[in-house]
């Protein structure tokens, strides 16, 4: 419920980079969401931060849990810490907007979408590409035709600049850290299908990256039981800035996101035509994307437990573990160098559990630290 003078207090924990776009997203929207508290294990970080934004801070979420002015918790610590400040602050009846991803365990995922349903609260999973208004055309025109019937989506996404080595670390390897975002796109633009089949390759460039375990250049492909076709090429460095677009392809024609660049200018001269740059990084490219999305979290949690906007959550919430799914089925596949077929994936990882493994107990490591991971085909 929102405070008597129409705001939702937020307590944000994580201060870092997604933390900042957060921050700068709750500044966007003052008569809708007061910042109450700012929780880092960073401390002179959080209490730098409590000073700027006139809040409290703490280095652990509990005393913001117990404030009755807190609504809403906004999770933006590093990737392995979520599940564990899901349940906290849904067990504290605070409405939850996580960054992604929720867990990479499966049945973690399951756990709190279990938690969110049972109390009637939200829990909202920071997928903010469902908020870009590029992509959101995009959508409307394959909701409504314009294409036909889809028959191929292609998902390009780029990082720039290479995230820190300490990010990458426990950011749980290049599946659940990027391609998690695609496949919740495609879950998104496909109406919630889920493919019956997954091929992924990859390849480590980076020796940094190669350290870990984990790979920084991969392409999936997906086969859905419509006969739909997805393809998605990932890398961790694009050199020419942020690269995230996406084709639709059906059976009437073809639509197409691309990048939004810098300015809308370009340079023709005899030597040819020069166009600006893209985006540099996501604070820049989802800017617009990232207030969106926590704008419509703060409405839905105003609008109450029995709005509609709830009931389309609730719903919406139940495609996490679908996504998470396809995530580990398309990781199992690069570690396996073979197409996973979703029907086997549960057999395939209830065979790890039980030690009855075809092949040896690295390769079979899914989640975790990237250390996890295994020797792997590259
Ligand atoms: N949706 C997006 O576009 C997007 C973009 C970047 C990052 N992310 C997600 O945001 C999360 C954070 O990424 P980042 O790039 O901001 O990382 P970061 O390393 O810049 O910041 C993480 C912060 O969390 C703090 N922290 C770590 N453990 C903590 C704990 N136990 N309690 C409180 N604070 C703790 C760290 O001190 C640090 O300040 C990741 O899960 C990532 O997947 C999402």
């Amino acid at each position: 419920m929102a405070r008597t003078d129409g705001r939702v207090g937020v307590a944000l924990i994580g201060l870092g980079r997604a933390g900042h776009f957060h921050m700068a997203s709750i500044a966007a929207i003052p008569d809708q969401a007061q910042l109450r508290w700012v929780v880092d294990v960073d401390e002179s970080r959080a209490e730098g931060i409590a000073k700027q934004e006139s809040c409290r801070w703490a280095s652990s979420l509990a005393p913001a849990l117990a404030d009755p002015g807190v609504h809403v918790v906004i999770i933006a610590s590093t990737t392995d810490t979520h599940f564990q400040f899901i349940m906290q602050s849904l067990s504290a009846d605070k409405s939850v907007l996580t960054e992604k991803p929720i867990s990479h365990e499966l049945k973690e995922v399951e756990e709190a979408v279990q938690l969110a349903t049972s109390k009637s609260l939200p829990l909202y999973c920071g997928y903010q590409r469902r908020c870009d208004r590029n992509f959101r055309v995009l959508k409307k025109h394959v909701d409504d035709g314009s294409v036909g019937e889809l028959k191929v989506i292609k998902c390009c996404s780029r990082d720039n600049p290479v995230p820190p080595m300490e990010y990458l670390r426990t950011s749980g390897g290049i599946f659940h850290d990027m391609l998690i975002h695609d496949f919740d796109m495609l879950n998104w633009l496909s109406g919630g299908q889920e493919p019956e089949s997954v091929m992924s390759v990859g390849h480590a460039y980076n020796r940094e990256i190669e350290k870990m375990g984990d790979i920084d250049t991969v392409a999936v492909i997906l086969k859905y039981p419509s006969g739909l076709v997805a393809m998605v090429d990932t890398c961790r460095d694009a050199t020419y800035g942020y690269d995230q677009r996406i084709e639709a392809f059906g059976s009437k024609g073809m639509l197409t996101a691309k990048n939004e660049l810098t300015s809308t200018v370009e340079l023709a001269t005899s030597e040819g035509h020069l166009m600006p740059c893209a985006q540099w990084s996501f604070p820049q490219r989802y800017k617009e994307a990232y207030t969106t999305e926590l704008k419509e979290f703060i409405t839905m949690v105003h609008a109450g437990r029995n709005s509609d906007q709830h009931r389309l959550e609730q719903e919406a919430m139940l495609r996490h573990p679908s996504i998470v799914r396809i995530t580990v089925a398309a990781e199992l596949s690069w570690k396996l160098g073979r197409s996973v077929d979703l029907r086997d994936l549960e057999g395939l990882l209830a065979e790890k559990d039980e030690g009855e493994r075809g092949v040896d107990a690295e390769t079979w490591s899914t989640g975790g630290s990237n250390s996890d991971l295994g020797e792997l085909p590259h």
